[in-house]
């Protein structure tokens, strides 16, 4: 049998007892890309700083995280310590809590090699440079010697890569790595994203409210919604035949760069606040599609028998006939899966 890399279950995280994450279940195979989407305050970065263990003190988290089968959630510091940066890395959303302004970039992926791999003097080195050269970082033998405030922003992104590439992790979670650059720089950080998973084999979580972005870089893709997963399946599903109406609005809301030009549809309203959920489906008040035990009933995530799953009550039409090639008229094509294939 096939075990899965890392599985959460049951993920659910409180803050001073406000529930904002209701149990997330999700599994990830060795070398695969999964997308977590969904708008912000969805509880994406929440998820994996919980699996991680890298939410502060008031955070109460219950459920379950493997690594290899083996059980991390709330284990001693020393087992948490083998698996960050080592088993599984992380690129955080905010820039400023990764790399340390006052220090040289080499020193910093030195110090990250010494400590996951056990590198010192002139190997570290040797290995820093190798690093700088594989994100696609120029001059690297001169640039160790700088400090963060003298890169640009994508080349602090790749820095970031770089340093989260040093323990060798099995997975990288990568938290909306591309959101504050502008759209040249972006799509460069996602051809090195695809391009270092294909020759590393490590699989990937690309975190983004962007559903254009992370259908270039993965292959299944989870949409969150309020604290939960409301659609998970292949990228080419969830293309095709999305039947979540929120996942349907996350695609009408982004541009098409081929075809005409059309208005971009953003989804009415806004998400709502975790101590402010509405009854029923947590989507309901935003939902072209609702109906009257959507606003009483919430919906389960159900594994639907294309593979995907999915947590609605009406969910939109089911049409098989529309899979392969992807079509057309949709904004971007899904270039992860070409790459693999
Ligand atoms: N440290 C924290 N204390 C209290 N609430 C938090 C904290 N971190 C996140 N939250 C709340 O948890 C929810 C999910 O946040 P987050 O995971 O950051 O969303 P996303 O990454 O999808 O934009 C939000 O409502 C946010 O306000
Ligand atoms: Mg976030």
């Amino acid at each position: 049998m096939v075990s899965n890399l890392v599985e959460l279950r049951g993920l659910k995280v409180a803050f001073d007892g406000v529930q904002v994450l209701h149990g997330i279940d999700l599994e990830i195979g060795r070398g695969e890309a999964i997308g977590l989407v969904g708008e912000s305050g969805c509880g994406k970065s929440v998820t994996w700083l919980a699996a991680l263990g890298l939410l502060p003190g008031k955070a109460t988290v219950t459920g379950s995280v493997r690594v290899d089968g083996q059980e991390i959630l709330g284990q001693p510091r020393n087992v948490l310590e083998g698996v960050r940066g080592k088993r599984i890395a992380m690129i955080f959303q905010d820039p400023s809590s990764s790399l340390n302004p006052v220090l040289r970039v080499g020193r910093q992926i030195t110090e990250a090699l010494a400590i996951h791999r056990g590198l010192h003097g002139q190997a570290a080195k040797a290995e820093a440079l190798r690093l700088l050269d594989m994100v696609g970082i120029p001059d690297a033998r001169r640039r160790l010697e700088l400090f963060p405030h003298e890169f640009s922003g994508g080349q602090c992104q790749r820095v970031m890569i770089a340093m989260a590439l040093a323990g060798e992790p099995d997975l990288l979670v990568a938290d909306e790595p591309t959101t504050a650059l502008d759209a040249t720089i972006q799509a460069q950080i996602l051809d090195l994203l695809i391009g270092l998973r294909s020759e590393t084999g490590m699989a990937m979580i690309f975190i983004s409210h962007d559903l254009g972005a992370v259908s270039q870089v993965c292959e299944r893709a989870c949409v969150m919604y309020a604290g939960q997963v409301v659609e998970q399946g292949s990228i080419q599903a969830l293309f095709d035949n999305p039947r979540h109406p929120y996942t349907r609005g996350l695609f009408d809301a982004i541009p098409r760069i081929d075809g005409p030009r059309q208005r971009l549809v953003p989804i009415p309203g806004t998400v709502p606040h975790p101590s402010d959920l509405p009854e029923g489906c947590a989507f309901s008040p935003r939902c072209s599609h609702v109906a009257i035990d959507c606003r009483t009933r919430r919906p389960e995530l159900t594994a639907m028998d294309d593979g995907r799953r999915l947590s609605c009550h009406h969910p939109l039409g089911h049409h098989p006939e529309a899979h392969h090639p992807v079509d057309s008229t949709r904004p971007v094509e899904p270039r992860a899966l070409e790459a693999l294939s």
